[in-house]
């Protein structure tokens, strides 16, 4: 079964749309990009669109590739204080000079849309999204055996803190499990977030037929756009991808925009 993100996220848009409409001063999403990068392209497009549906303001600001780590911190710090702009999202990856954690925690943790930011008031975008959304078709979370493929500070550490919150065994594999701890542990899963970006890397597994299975992994083969798994495994849900959890990403950074416009009144 294929699970019906696209209606989950409708929805949800919907609400905050309404919300939206009955304000005077629009929350407004500033997305600083300082990279070429074709995903990126797509996935700011992607950004820019929801922003235009709910009705909040996006504005890009494209900066030169070859800007200075210096330079960039300083455009930051001018929006951080700058109180028209309620949410800075600064794309990743940047180029080499510029460090990415140094970026990220110079984001005013008020702003900090994305989550990166130690401090920051909201959590990250993907992990956080995946709890809303298993909540929302009330998945039952105790006691179930999670296994999560990632070990990144984004998706899946601070989603290890979330499903344990939510009473899970959790397990976290990542690209030095063998194949063996890897098929032992996808077997016995009820529950498998994986971000590993491969096109239908886990493929030859056994899945438990009740088992749920979140694709947060985004590639290509022939240019065409595929997760970790390969599609309709025979289990009790697989979120597809596209449509699936970048659709989820992009909804919380809406939520967590106007979370953040309520909390700066
Ligand atoms: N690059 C890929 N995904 C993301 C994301 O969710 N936020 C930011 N800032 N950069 C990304």
């Amino acid at each position: 079964m294929l699970a019906d993100i696209k209606s989950y996220v409708f929805l949800k848009k919907e609400e905050l749309k309404k919300e939206v409409l009955k304000l005077e001063v629009k929350p407004h999403l500033l997305i600083i990009q300082v990279n070429d990068d074709v995903a990126s392209n797509s996935y700011i497009k992607g950004k820019i669109k929801d922003c235009s549906e709910i009705g909040v303001i996006c504005d890009l600001l494209k900066l030169d590739i070859n800007i200075s780590q210096s330079e960039l911190l300083s455009i930051i710090d001018k929006y951080n204080k700058d109180n028209k702009i309620h949410g800075i999202l600064v794309q990743m990856p940047l180029p080499k000079q510029i460090n990415e954690d140094v970026i990220k925690q110079s984001i005013d943790p008020k702003k900090d849309v994305d989550g990166f930011n130690k401090l920051s008031k909201f959590k990250p975008c993907t992990p956080y999204g995946i709890i809303k959304y298993l909540e929302f078709i009330n998945y039952e979370f105790k006691s179930k055996n999670a296994v999560i493929i990632n070990r990144s500070n984004i998706v899946g550490k601070p989603l290890i803190n979330l499903l344990l919150e939510k009473d899970c065994n959790v397990t976290v594999l990542h690209s030095k499990t063998t194949l063996e701890d890897m098929k032992y542990y996808l077997q016995h899963a009820d529950l498998i977030v994986s971000a590993i970006g491969k096109p239908h890397i886990l493929k030859g597994y056994n899945f438990k037929k009740d088992a749920v299975l979140i694709d947060v992994g985004i590639s290509r083969i022939d240019g065409k756009l595929c997760g970790d798994f390969e599609t309709n495994n025979d289990v009790k849900l697989q979120t597809p991808v596209p449509g699936g959890i970048g659709l989820i990403t992009r909804l919380t950074l809406l939520e967590n925009l106007l979370e953040a416009y309520r909390n700066e009144l």
